[in-house]
């Protein structure tokens, strides 16, 4: 096992009916901005449980967050904090709203001209404006993380940003919030959990015993919870089994004292980036090219995984393997979830390119040992076409 640290300082507040909580977290004497999304609180009561748990407070609101986060809508948010004295913000939402919320607690205390230089220049964030969350929607992770992903229409770009000052103060998860969830975004949690997993766990072997054992529980419970959730969103013990699964596959603690890939999420984002495809379903398109143009680098772990979640116990290492990537892609596809980018788009050609042009522009070496070169995401997307 590897050396760590490991802090995460966000509270977190689970259960039914526990939104009403949020007056005990936030300071009597702050003023607030609420931030969300499109407006799908206002339909599900989620914003009303809110208002009347905040009546007390000075609350000035915010909407209109879109999903993957556009950085000239929070622009106008952050002119709004400035404008009106804001000290502390809540994001009621799901990723989106959240990652939006970061960028915002990010830019309120930076100090140079132009806070897109958070995300280009890698800027970490030591100590952000205090914010906490109402999640609505289980998938990221976010919640309880510190990292945040924007994107810039104007320039076709998604980029990650983070830092220790990130961490929301807390996050209350009410996991009867799902019952308005429309399937296609149900299925997206899933799919992104699920793939948060692989990316911290599908590298090589090193010894850490109860990190790849927190890593298979999690994977086993979102295959267990699954149709249910989908089938069901009402039955509450597969929803909070849900929810809490989200939470615990990126909150840091299975990445400790193991190798991380996360390859799969950077080629992801940029198929978010140039075609606006759902952040999950790129995952579900990058994911079972690059295992197997990894094959040879990953065929252990793949083997464990195998057996440990898909039962599959025949045959030798590599047969394992690759039987448990066949039934990787077999759940995308359980989940309504197409893997190929020509599923989503007609106008694939070049893509590969554009991303290996623009990884060598970043200067990029992705993967466990940083050997994925891009030439090689160039070739993984193409094997996504
Ligand atoms: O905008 P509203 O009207 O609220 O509707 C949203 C949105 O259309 C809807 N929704 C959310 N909760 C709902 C609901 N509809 C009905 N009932 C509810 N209770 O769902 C839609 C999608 O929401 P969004 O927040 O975009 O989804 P998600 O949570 O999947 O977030 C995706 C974003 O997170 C980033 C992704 O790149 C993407 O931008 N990620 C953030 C990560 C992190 N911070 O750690 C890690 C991830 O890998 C990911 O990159
Ligand atoms: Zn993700």
């Amino acid at each position: 096992m590897n050396n760590f640290e490991f802090k995460n300082p966000t509270k977190i507040i689970f259960g039914k009916d526990t939104i009403e909580k949020v007056k005990e977290e936030i300071p009597q004497d702050a003023k607030v901005l609420l931030l969300y999304g499109g407006g799908s609180i206002k339909k599900n009561g989620i914003y009303d449980q809110v208002k009347t748990a905040l009546a007390n407070v000075d609350v000035v609101e915010f909407g209109g967050i879109p999903a993957n986060p556009e950085y000239a809508t929070l622009m106008e948010a952050l002119q709004v904090i400035k404008d009106q004295n804001i000290t502390y913000l809540l994001a009621v939402g799901g990723g989106s709203v959240i990652d939006g919320t970061k960028f915002l607690s990010a830019a309120a205390v930076y100090d140079g001209d132009t806070p897109w230089d958070i995300l280009t220049k890698s800027i970490r964030t030591e100590k952000g404006m205090p914010f906490g969350t109402v999640l609505t929607l289980p998938a990221t992770g976010s919640e309880m993380n510190s990292g945040a992903v924007i994107t810039r229409a104007e320039t076709k770009e998604k980029l990650a940003m983070g830092g220790p000052g990130l961490f929301p103060e807390f996050s209350i998860l009410d996991p009867q919030v799902i019952t308005s969830i429309p399937q296609r975004q149900l299925a997206n949690g899933l799919m992104d959990s699920f793939t948060h997993v692989l990316e911290q766990y599908m590298t090589y072997p090193i010894g850490a015993l109860l990190q790849d054992r927190f890593a298979e529980s999690i994977l086993q419970t979102l295959v267990e919870v699954a149709p249910t959730v989908l089938k069901d969103p009402t039955d509450y013990q597969a929803a909070s089994n849900f929810m809490w699964s989200c939470t615990m596959a990126l909150n840091g603690l299975i990445q400790k004292g193991v190798p991380g890939d996360w390859a799969v999420h950077m080629m992801g984002h940029e198929l978010t980036a140039l075609f606006g495809i759902d952040h999950a379903r790129t995952l579900a398109v990058i994911a079972p090219s690059h295992y197997k143009y990894n094959f040879e680098a990953k065929k252990e772990k793949l083997a464990q995984y195998a057996e440990r979640i898909w039962n599959i116990t025949e045959g030798s290492t590599e047969d394992k393997a690759y039987a448990a990537i066949e039934k990787t892609e077999a759940f995308f596809h359980q989940l309504g979830i197409d893997t190929k980018l020509s599923d989503y788009t007609k106008d694939y050609e070049g893509t590969a390119e554009e991303i290996a042009k623009r990884f060598k522009a970043r200067g990029w070496k992705l993967g466990e040992r940083q050997a994925l070169m891009p030439e090689d995401a160039e070739k993984i997307v193409k094997m996504a076409y």
